[in-house]
């Protein structure tokens, strides 16, 4: 029993110093009393605050990093931050006092807690858009509060120095209902709060101690661009408007382009950046190196091998011939033969399919059938298009997220368009059979068309598609096109191109289809006068 109880306490002694070592592991052995903050409202920028971890140990700094998480984050978020070293607190949204606020503003006055982080001296604010790319540690030297003068005279909140004070951050409060927001956001509610900010003198990190002294500490300094070099700056001039080399931190704020959106990097060009160190995140949760996460990757895997696993189960089908294109090619086979005997003139076919399309038997072809496909054609389109971006996980990376909708836009796009075609086929064959009345001349007629050269007309018009819709993403970057307005404008350009052919290949496919169908339907009901 003694002995029981002896070996019990070593056993809590044990986990008590197992304990203290995990403690001491993850939060690092000395608790700074100062910090990086950020903020997190909900999964979606959970990359972006892995992201901006990476960048700010990457520039060599030790201190504490702190997200303040609400309700909206996961557990399995928290669990990977914690494994990426931040120190996670729980909050509770400050509801926003506005009536009239856009709905994704709805917690936004919760960034007003960091004023109330009293266990640290000083935190530097950064949204989860915004990477560090340079030691910034200068930034605790700033007095009490610190922000960055946009556009328009006002204090961007993406990054800030604060000096928290329980004090200031209830008197806030008190504020809170009172003071205008011209945002509806915690943005406004500062500007209106620290009125006399755009007076505010510049932060200058390099002046001596000494000299710091003999001033009167500042209420409120204003930070260089360089601290908050946001992305819609770069786009105005296609370059940073400050010295490239002494930027500290990027901002990206382009509205609805994150840069953990795959397709942003396609675009912006500054994402670049942002990406080379997503790339280079550890993997200190099992699939999650890179940025990845395991539930991203299995999608990735079976979207990508989904139209694979069909094309080679498709071609497996054509080998053995029960398929529909196997058929077809067979009747075709079958029709040359047909003609060589009867009318002994199939070398002409190929010459004059073009001209043919326009005499003889051509006013069998329905009025509507090229407007009809080329409606269908461009829903087919826009639907495939729509369905790949919905479908491809949005966080990967860029090239996989370009090459996922490239092939899913391919293959929905072949499955409806294609299956429009084959339906236009059947329509025509269709209508063969149904005017037997037409005499064994007019049918011979109608065999010239039956060459091999329909199908290669089809492949023609399609890899001409393929090729242009290539050329339209990859243009401006085999041209080596930074900028965002030439970009678009090229990728446009290139696309009113694809949007004129894809008219004329749809009006025609849908013809020669028909063609084809209905002189399949000749072939099996003339079989006997071959
Ligand atoms: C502010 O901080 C104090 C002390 O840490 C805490 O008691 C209080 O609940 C905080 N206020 C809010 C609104 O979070």
């Amino acid at each position: 029993m003694v002995k029981l109880n002896r070996s019990f306490w070593v056993l809590i002694l044990f986990s008590i110093a197992i304990l203290s070592i995990q403690f001491k592991g993850s939060f690092g052995s000395e608790s700074t009393n100062e910090a990086y903050v950020t903020l997190l409202y909900g999964d979606e920028f959970l990359l972006g605050v892995r992201v901006l971890g990476k960048s700010i140990r990457d520039t060599g700094s030790n201190k504490d990093m702190v997200v303040l998480v609400s309700d909206g984050v996961s557990d399995y978020s928290k669990k990977l931050l914690k494994a990426d070293k931040w120190k996670v607190e729980k909050i509770s949204l400050l509801a926003n006092p506005n009536q009239a606020h856009p709905k994704r503003f709805w917690g936004v006055y919760t960034k007003l807690k960091i004023f109330n982080m009293t266990d640290y001296k000083k935190v530097v604010y950064l949204d989860a858009d915004t990477i560090v790319v340079k030691n910034i540690e200068d930034l605790f030297k700033c007095s009490k509060f610190c922000a960055n003068l946009k556009h328009s005279e006002r204090l961007n909140s993406g990054v800030m120095v604060v000096e928290p004070s329980e004090a200031l951050f209830n008197d806030m409060m008190q504020q809170v209902k009172t003071l205008s927001s011209y945002t509806g956001g915690d943005q406004g509610f500062l500007n209106s709060y620290y009125p006399d900010f755009p007076n505010a003198r510049v932060f200058d990190p390099s002046l001596s101690p000494q000299v710091m002294k003999t001033r009167p500490v500042p209420k409120m300094e204003r930070l260089s661009t360089l601290y908050n070099a946001d992305v819609g700056l770069y786009m105005l001039a296609n370059k940073w408007m400050v010295d490239d080399s002494k930027l500290q931190i990027i901002h990206y704020t382009l509205g609805p382009l994150k840069p953990w959106d795959w397709w942003t990097a396609w675009l912006v060009k500054p994402v670049d950046v942002w990406h080379s160190i997503r790339v280079s995140l550890e993997e200190t949760l099992p699939g999650t190196g890179g940025g990845k996460t395991p539930n991203d990757e299995f999608i990735v895997k079976f979207l990508f091998l989904l139209p694979l696993c069909g094309l080679l189960f498709c071609l497996y089908r054509s080998i053995q011939g029960r398929d529909l294109f196997g058929s077809l090619s067979r009747s075709s086979v079958y029709n040359l033969y047909c003609k060589l005997r009867s009318n002994g003139y199939s070398g002409l076919s190929t010459l004059n399919s073009n001209y043919q399309l326009h005499t003889g038997s051509n006013s069998k072809v329905p009025q509507y059938l090229g407007a009809v496909s080329v409606v269908v054609c461009f829903v087919a389109v826009l639907t495939s298009i729509g369905v790949s971006f919905m479908i491809v996980p949005r966080q990967i990376t860029p090239w996989t997220g370009l090459i996922l909708v490239y092939e899913w836009t391919f293959t929905i796009f072949l499955l409806s368009y294609g299956g429009f075609l084959l339906v236009i086929y059947q329509y025509g064959k269709k209508i063969a059979v149904e005017t037997t009345e037409s005499s064994v001349d007019d049918s011979g007629k109608v065999h010239q068309r039956a060459d091999a050269s329909c199908d290669f007309t089809t492949w023609y018009y399609g890899l001409g598609m393929v090729f242009l819709a290539f050329a339209a993403i990859s243009l401006p970057y085999l041209l080596g096109v930074t900028s965002l307005f030439l970009r678009l404008g090229l990728m446009i350009a290139v696309a009113i191109v694809l949007v004129s052919f894809m008219t004329h290949a749809s009006e025609q496919l849908a013809i020669r289809w028909f063609l084809k169908g209905l002189e399949d339907g000749d072939t099996t009901r003339s079989k006997s006068i071959c």
